[in-house]
């Protein structure tokens, strides 16, 4: 089975169709549980859900949590809490304690067990796991996805919620949610964009070459949404 693949002009476009989800959603629960993503994709999505979304979106009703975040302060620029919060979270009025980020200033092991635990405790579970509304993912220019990467991908199988990864090239540890999480969400939504990732695409959508290495190759299609803009999707679209 192949993902539902949906193109978009651009960012704009793709940041105003999940407005439009997410205010549905926020009208038919109290309890919308999120998981944002990291990297630059989210970060004009944000800015649109600000501008256009801001008094019609009950934010009030959302749970925010990550797919992954760096081990970092929540002020350092790396940290993807931090962008969600300078971007998003400080800007429209959201229940404060309904914000649930990974304690990046502490050790990675310590945060992943206590990101656990409030998972735990904020998540519904379903099929034994804890069961996310919304699932942000995006798609790495080496085919990682939340913080699983090709190095590392035995962590996507891993039994525990969220495992401690480092990233390839920095060695940066990092938190991140692990693959039966992942896919046990109600939808998945890839946020996709720009003409670097065609390529890995087209290798993960048209199961080209040696796709399987890639942990977004992973992600089950039965629930997932590919939103992306049409310089990502040129090659499938
Ligand atoms: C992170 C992200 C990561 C990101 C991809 C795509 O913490 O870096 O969660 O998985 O989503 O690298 O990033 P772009 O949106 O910049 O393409």
């Amino acid at each position: 089975m192949t993902p539902k693949i949906e193109i978009y002009p651009g960012k704009k476009a793709m940041a105003r169709e999940f407005g439009k989800q997410l205010e549905q959603l926020t009208q038919e629960s109290e309890n919308v549980t999120i998981a944002l993503s990291g990297g630059s994709t989210p970060k004009a999505i944000f800015e649109i859900l600000v501008l256009e979304f801001k008094d019609l979106i009950n934010w009030k009703n959302i749970k925010f949590f990550w797919g992954d975040e760096r081990c970092v302060e929540p002020i350092d620029p790396e940290s993807n809490y931090g962008m969600a919060h300078d971007l998003l979270l400080s800007r429209v009025p959201v229940d404060k304690t309904k914000i649930f980020r990974v304690s990046g200033e502490i050790s990675p092991h310590d945060a992943a067990l206590q990101y656990e635990q409030s998972i735990k405790k904020e998540v519904p579970f379903i099929n034994g796991l804890p069961q996310f509304d919304l699932m942000i993912l995006g798609l790495g220019d080496d085919g990682h996805t939340a913080s699983i990467f090709p190095h590392q991908i035995e962590l996507w199988n891993s039994e525990n919620i969220c495992e401690v990864a480092t990233h390839p090239d920095t060695g940066q540890n990092r938190v991140t949610l692990t693959g039966n999480v992942i896919n046990n969400s109600k939808q998945i939504l890839f946020w996709i964009t720009g003409e670097k990732k065609a390529e890995k695409v087209d290798e993960i959508i048209n199961k080209k070459d040696n796709y399987k290495q890639y942990p977004a190759s992973l992600v089950k299609p039965d629930n997932s949404i590919w939103m992306m803009d049409e310089k990502a999707a040129k090659k499938v679209g």
